[in-house]
């Protein structure tokens, strides 16, 4: 049995990089750890870094609570108050704040000192954004539809700095600059989307097509992971969508020959290797 993983499958850099960071901090031994916002969403990984002693912050509130400790923010970023927050309150703050993120943070940063009006095409309330908006030190804008990009007006008409939440669509995006650009503004435009999430469904679209049976891992609220699945399912009938090991004895799985497998972008390596390994015995 010919059995072929799709090399994005799973974690992204970004996401890969900021779990890395939490085992690290257990195994040096801090305590405690915490995590600003659960580090990712993926019940398995939560659980598992809780039964390590690790806890989940999920309010500025609870933030303030804390007395000591180390606080790791994840990849999405935070607003600059919680960084100075953590830092204030004699904390340990571990920044793994994925770096394509903390770059729009600078550039944010940079570009409202300088007196602009930064619009953040994005989703609210998309924790990076937030993020995001949080690293403005004057007026900032979330924009997501044609509507708003079409009513937007710069305070006192300042200069326009655009950026993108690193998981926009990319068409989209092009869409709502053009109406920015057909302003008479004055804009400036930062495209910071990150292509790991094309590259993921770009690799499963190229594999599915040449495989006999394809399998999908990952969460079933994972909104990735579906749009993952209906991309291989075009190309290959037999696409089964799984969420651990288990789910693979209850599926009709059949298969040819050639399987395929990818995952969505919260999917640890640990399953997929697990799966891998189990199609190639079992099947
Ligand atoms: Fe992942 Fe960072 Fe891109 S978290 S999706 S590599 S911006």
């Amino acid at each position: 049995m010919e059995v072929t993983v799709a090399k994005s499958a799973g974690f992204c850099f970004g996401v890969k990089r900021a779990v890395d960071t939490v085992y690290e901090q257990i195994e040096k031994g801090q305590k405690p750890v915490y995590t600003y916002g659960p580090i990712i969403h993926n019940e398995q990984v939560v659980e598992d870094l809780a039964a390590r002693g690790v806890q989940v912050i999920r309010s500025e509130e609870e933030l303030e609570r804390i007395t000591e400790g180390t606080v790791i923010i994840r990849s999405h970023g935070v607003p600059r108050r919680i960084c100075d927050k953590i830092k204030a309150q004699g904390l340990t703050l571990v920044d793994a704040t994925c770096p394509f993120v903390r770059k729009i943070h600078r550039i944010v940063e940079q570009e409202s000192e300088k007196g602009n009006h930064i619009v953040i095409i994005g989703s609210e309330p998309h924790p990076e954004v937030e993020g995001i908006k949080g690293w403005a030190s004057g007026p900032v804008t979330v924009i997501s539809t044609e509507e708003e990009a079409r009513s937007f007006v710069p305070e006192n008409g300042k200069k326009v700095s655009i950026v993108a939440q690193t998981t926009f669509n990319y068409n989209k995006f092009k869409d709502l600059v053009e109406i920015f650009s057909k302003k008479s503004y004055d804009i400036s435009v930062l495209n910071t989307i990150c292509n790991a999430t094309e590259e993921r469904q770009t690799e499963a679209r190229t594999l599915a097509g040449t495989v006999d049976t394809m399998l999908v891992i990952g969460g079933r609220h994972s909104s990735n992971t579906q749009k993952l699945y209906e991309i291989c399912k075009e190309e290959c009938k037999n696409t089964y969508f799984i969420e651990t090991l288990v789910d693979l004895d209850t599926k009709p799985f059949q298969s040819f020959g050639r399987v395929g497998i990818t995952a969505g972008a919260s999917t640890p390596n640990k399953i997929i290797e697990e799966v891998q390994k189990h199609v190639r015995i079992k099947f």
